[in-house]
């Protein structure tokens, strides 16, 4: 009897903490609402298509910069990508220094080296040539130099005082949509702990959606990242804070991932579709720019900094988890984006229907895209510091429409581990290349 009574209290306990998260989550998620729409969020001028690095450099050209700071990664340099941009401004006299220091998750380092090389050499712009790390550490090296500041200081939110030195981003993968974000991550050195800058002046000037420049991307980063893509869509869609403007890009988002991944997969060559993915993951960025992220992402987070799995791998391991979870909470509006993006078979007449057809699409397209849902080296020792973490995350970060207590997000890291342990023979099948 006196276990049950200490057991009753216990779940009394958890009940009254889950409410206390709730209540707090849900409050953060209206203060992002009323900051959305207090800020205003500019919005990247964008050019699109084969000559669109050439606009981008003319843009850049015609407001006066004379001496721009490349930012890269080695291997792009190496193979010769920036040149796509340095041609250009050789053509029109125009002096450039390249840094091709950035690596996969930048750090604090990164960005300060790349600050000082550009305060040596004088720039007075800035282009990123890169994923999603290049855009980010090119982000914070434009902050830093326009705030006349360490990177450090800019870490939180609004922390800037000055506009950044002028930002140009032409994105090498279709997948973060950081060049149309406020948003920036730096890792720190020795813990490797991520901090994030978000400041509206951090949006680009430009970007350029070049399909020559992705059309070397290797198959299984295409699917990885394009699966990024639809979950920043899917997560904004069914944020708490959509609104019709965020609704437009996610759906847009949505619908061209679940065309144009397929194709630009098998044929990396297949501009259209690369062209296409690009415009995409640009929309995904806007639209989660004000509605925000969810569960996907926050869980996605752990793994990738516990077992090394890339970010969109990451997320399509956990997204049809969520839209199981969000299933029932999201069945109107999920139902709404099928109609809305066509995803839907004629026999089908209702939102449960509809619900999960959608779903049921999703997963077939992980499946196609050759991503093997599977995580190595689980361990059922790392869940609760895990689940925690991706529960501050959604109540620091996110408005959902379903939230989970830390035990309901173990219970589906229990169910990643099983499906990983049962299929763990055959491992590396998104690794080949189409
Ligand atoms: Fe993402």
């Amino acid at each position: 009897m006196k276990k049950q009574n200490s057991m009753a209290k216990l779940v009394s306990m958890n009940g009254l903490q889950h409410a206390g998260y709730l209540a707090v989550a849900k409050t953060r998620a209206k203060v992002l609402k009323a900051f959305s729409y207090v800020i205003p969020i500019r919005r990247p001028m964008l050019f699109v298509g084969e000559t669109s690095c050439d606009e981008l450099c003319d843009m850049l050209i015609n407001e006066g910069n004379t001496n721009v700071f490349i930012v890269t990664d080695a291997v792009l340099n190496k193979l010769g990508v920036p040149t796509r941009v340095t041609d250009y401004l050789d053509q029109h006299n125009i002096s450039y220094t390249v840094y091709d220091g950035v690596t996969p998750d930048p750090t604090f380092k990164v960005v300060e080296e790349g600050l000082r090389q550009s305060l040596e050499a004088k720039c007075d712009s800035i282009v990123a040539i890169g994923g999603g790390s290049v855009i980010d550490a090119a982000k914070m090296i434009a902050m830093s130099q326009g705030n006349d500041c360490a990177p450090q200081k800019l870490i939180g939110i609004l922390k800037a005082r000055k506009p950044a030195t002028p930002l140009y981003c032409i994105p090498t993968t279709a997948g973060t949509g950081s060049e149309a974000t406020l948003g920036a991550v730096v890792s720190d050195d020795e813990t490797h702990q991520k901090a994030l800058s978000i400041d509206p002046r951090m949006v680009p000037l430009a970007a350029a959606i070049d399909p020559i420049i992705m059309k070397g991307m290797p198959a299984h980063i295409t699917a990885d990242t394009g699966i990024d893509v639809l979950t920043h869509a899917l997560e904004a869609w069914m944020s708490v804070n959509a609104s019709v403007e965020t609704d437009y890009y996610a759906a847009s988002a949505v619908k061209s991932v679940m065309h144009y991944l397929p194709l630009a997969y098998k044929d990396g060559s297949d501009l259209k579709a690369r062209e296409e993915m690009g415009i995409a993951a640009h929309y995904g960025g806007i639209a989660f720019n004000k509605a925000g992220l969810g569960y996907v992402h926050a869980i996605a987070h752990q793994l990738g900094a516990h077992y090394s799995i890339p970010h969109g791998r990451a997320n399509a391991i956990v997204l049809p988890y969520i839209l199981d979870v969000n299933r029932d909470s999201s069945k109107k509006r999920l139902a709404a984006l099928a109609k809305r993006t066509g995803i839907v078979k004629d026999s089908q007449t209702n939102d449960s229907n509809l619900t999960d057809y959608l779903i049921t699409q999703v997963r077939n397209l992980i499946e196609i895209v050759g991503i093997n849902p599977t995580v190595k080296g689980m361990q059922v020792s790392d869940f609760d510091k895990i689940a925690k973490a991706a529960a501050k995350e959604v109540s620091d970060t996110y408005a959902v429409p379903t939230y989970m207590s830390a035990s309901e997000i173990k219970d589906i890291l229990m169910k990643i581990k099983q499906a990983s342990d049962g299929l763990s023979d055959n491992e590396e099948t998104s690794d080949k290349v189409a």
